[in-house]
């Protein structure tokens, strides 16, 4: 009886919206002071308008001069990638309406649950612009084109599934280089909140099981994983660090739409499609295509110039989603053994693997 009562309660708030506007205003007065779990601005407020003050929507300079803190270059890419996130999901409140989501056939509280999104990856922002020292420059958001079709309120959310999979792979990469246990225990904690975001799409948007098999898939290098989000920046403040640093600027791979499934056992057609950043093959070498799943490794001999990789057959199907790069030793051990990649493939829901930024339709 209990639990029918607060559900009445919560269901009569998410089809009211309006009974909470009066918080609302009052939450966005103290918007400076917010506190990040303290605050129903990171959390439930429903507002249009972004829940970061003024103060913290912006570069903010160093306060102080001295040595930067010993995570700050982490929390600095963290939150240049963070601007990306946030600024997709703001974009995406400012462009939908929940009748555009009904529309679709979607749930009547898509739009809520994007809000939510939104405040949490505000709060996001907030939390790494406090873990960068005041030795330290905090990044500013800079411009951002995701490239959908703004008329389209499934493609903006499969959009969605691919950005909260990518933010998984960085930040279970990222807790291999943080220095303080603090900063890694941070980092798992963000990480189960894109969780949670990837959840609610393949439940609620996409009608999937929420289930990924035992592990999601950790990369070792998560600069590399940043890298890939560069692909939604236009143009930053001059004053932002190089995004990722260290930047290894390697051959991005894409690969064709056609001829594949992009499941586990299939064969995929590699597209280096960047002229002036082809990967360099020296002579005589050997090559791999290393494949990442869980958190497992496995390695595929790559010949230069070869036409199609066959995806390892091993993987679980439709589960998570599988990394590969090309490297010049098994395993790609080191940052500098990979010559080209990362390519992440979309594996649940499968209806997601072709349409992937990294997939080129004719
Ligand atoms: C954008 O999406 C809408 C709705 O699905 C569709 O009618 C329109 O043709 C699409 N536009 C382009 C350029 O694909
Ligand atoms: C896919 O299309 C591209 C462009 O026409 C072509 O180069 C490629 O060979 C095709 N791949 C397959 C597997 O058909
Ligand atoms: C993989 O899963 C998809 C559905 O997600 C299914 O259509 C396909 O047959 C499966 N492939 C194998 C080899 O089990």
């Amino acid at each position: 009886m209990h639990f029918s009562h607060f559900y009445l309660l919560a269901s009569s708030a998410a089809i009211l919206p309006a009974l909470a506007a009066p918080t609302t205003q009052a939450a966005l007065k103290n918007a400076a002071a917010a506190v990040p779990g303290q605050s129903e601005l990171f959390a439930s407020y429903q507002g249009r308008k972004t829940p970061l003050a003024e103060d913290w929507n912006q570069i903010i300079h160093p306060s102080a001069s001295g040595d930067p803190g010993p995570d700050d270059q982490l929390f600095q890419n963290l939150l240049s990638a963070e601007w990306v996130i946030y600024t997709f999901y703001q974009e995406g409140v400012d462009t939908f309406t929940q009748e555009d989501f009904t529309k679709a056939g979607l749930p009547k509280n898509t739009y809520q649950r994007l809000k939510q999104i939104r405040d949490n990856e505000a709060g996001h922002i907030r939390i790494f612009q406090d873990q960068i020292s005041g030795t330290s420059l905090k990044p500013g958001p800079c411009t951002y084109d995701f490239n959908y079709n703004k008329s389209n309120p499934v493609e903006y959310l499969g959009l969605q599934v691919y950005i909260e999979v990518t933010s998984q792979a960085f930040l279970t990469g990222l807790a291999l280089e943080a220095v303080s246990d603090k900063s890694k225990a941070a980092l798992m904690a963000i990480g189960q909140t894109e969780t949670r975001h990837n959840v609610w799409g393949l439940m609620d948007t996409f009608g999937v099981s929420p289930m990924a098999g035992p592990s999601d898939t950790t990369y070792p290098y998560a600069e590399q994983i940043l890298e890939l989000t560069n692909a939604f920046i236009k143009k930053c403040p001059s004053e932002n660090p190089v995004y990722p640093s260290p930047r290894q600027h390697l051959p991005q791979i894409a690969m064709w739409a056609n001829g594949t499934t992009g499941a586990p056992g299939d064969k995929i057609q590699p597209i280096f499609y960047e002229p002036k950043n082809q990967p360099q093959f020296e002579e005589g070498k050997d090559y791999w295509a290393v494949f990442f799943h869980g958190i497992a490794t496995i390695n595929v001999p790559y010949t230069p110039g070869q036409e199609f990789i066959t995806i390892p057959n091993q993987f679980e199907n439709s589960t998570g989603i599988i990394i590969m790069n090309i490297a010049d030793t098994q395993d790609s051990p080191t940052a500098e053994s990979v010559v080209a990649g990362p390519l992440v493939l979309i594996e649940q829901p499968r209806l997601l693997t072709l349409k992937a930024p990294s997939v080129v339709s004719l």
